[in-house]
């Protein structure tokens, strides 16, 4: 876990004075105040033999009580973001407020209004789920009273009741993560950082998760999370922001950036070239498109948006037409597909540099 030594060693963050900034021109759909997260022009680079410029232009505009998801791949900058705009970096140029104070200014006020998921190193492993959120509860200066409440309260909002009372070390992936956002929660933040909140997870571990981040956003909270599937983004955010090295290369809401890309793909492979053309009619029909086809393959290929052409719809007009397939796949779109498009090039993957 980096952020603790950054933490230590960043002056930025020790230093606190609350100057006001200069007084707002913007229109009103982009004042700062009416905003949770507001970042203009952020720049930071890493000092050190192999630093980089993590970020280089960031802009980001985040309504309250909002979703808002940081798409990309491996190395695009979203750690360095979301800590930098949890107070949790210093960070070289540009203007950063969040929960209506500057970051760079205003650290401690900050601090006490938003929440940062992604940091479960700092569960204690011998200590059960209990009594590490009331260990937290503790540190946020709350009695142990309304610790102990404030534990369990948290501990049936995320389906730990039954695991409270066992250490940590015997808990799934699935179970830290949720006792992790759960500890995040504890001083009641107005904007929640989530970093990464799945990866690694097993798909209903997966679940569960994306079910407590809705329920926080259905509370109220405005929650700043990261990751590299377009389908959680998909799946949780109100808007997106695909990052690409360092800066923001697309905004918009998850149906917005979807049409873009083009959606997914409904592929059905034949048995036989003589179907060819009668696949083809029939997909072109469902999908109200027309369909590509690659003959060698024996590939018939339309595109899915999720409201014509359903997997299920192909397979029954198929169906009814008596035509036998080989194979029907759906092809989501992928974050690949999201970097393709607006890019030109494929998402860099793989790096291998993920320093937390
Ligand atoms: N502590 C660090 N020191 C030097 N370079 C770093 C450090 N952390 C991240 N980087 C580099 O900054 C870039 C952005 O990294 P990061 O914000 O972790 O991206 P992401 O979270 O999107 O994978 C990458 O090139 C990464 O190698
Ligand atoms: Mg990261």
């Amino acid at each position: 876990m980096t952020f603790v030594r950054d933490r230590a060693a960043d002056p930025v963050i020790s230093g606190e004075g609350d100057r006001a900034m200069a007084p707002d021109t913007t229109p009103a759909h982009d004042r700062a105040d009416a905003l949770a997260i507001l970042a203009r022009g952020v720049r930071k680079a890493y000092a050190g033999a192999r630093g980089r410029v993590a970020l280089d232009g960031f802009d980001l505009a985040v309504a309250p009580g909002s979703v808002h998801a940081l798409l990309g791949p491996n190395g695009a900058g979203k750690t360095t973001a979301v800590r930098v705009l949890s107070t949790l970096l210093r960070f070289d140029a540009g203007d950063v407020r969040t929960a209506g104070f500057d970051v760079a200014r205003q650290s401690a006020r900050v601090r006490s209004r938003i929440g940062f998921a992604g940091q479960y190193a700092a569960l204690d492993e011998i200590l059960s789920g209990r009594r590490n959120l009331e260990m937290f509860a503790r540190l946020h200066h709350m009695r142990a009273r309304a610790a102990r409440a404030r534990a369990t309260e948290l501990l049936e909002r995320f389906g730990l009741t039954e695991a409270a009372h066992r250490p940590v070390r015997e808990y799934s992936g699935g179970m830290r993560r949720r006792l992790d956002l759960a500890a995040s929660l504890i001083p009641d933040p107005v904007v929640l950082f989530l970093d990464e909140p799945t990866t690694g997870l097993d798909p209903r571990s997966r679940a569960q998760v994306w079910r407590s981040v809705r329920n926080l956003a259905e509370g109220g909270t405005t929650v700043l999370l990261t990751t590299q599937y377009l389908e959680e983004a998909d799946h949780l955010a109100d808007r997106i922001s695909v990052v690409d090295s360092g800066r923001v290369i697309a905004e918009g809401t998850p149906e917005e950036l979807k049409s873009r890309i083009g959606g997914g793909r409904v592929e059905v492979v034949l048995s036989g070239a003589e179907m060819l053309s009668r696949v083809e009619e029939v997909l072109g029909r469902v999908a109200g498109a027309v369909p590509e086809v690659d003959a060698d393959a024996l590939l018939v290929r339309v595109p899915f948006d999720g409201r014509g052409a359903g997997l299920a719809k192909v397979v029954r007009a198929l169906d009814e037409a008596g035509l036998d397939v080989e194979d029907i796949a759906l092809r989501r779109p992928t974050l690949d597909d999201v970097f393709l498009s607006l890019t030109g090039h494929p998402g860099e993957t793989g790096e291998g540099e993920e320093p937390s």
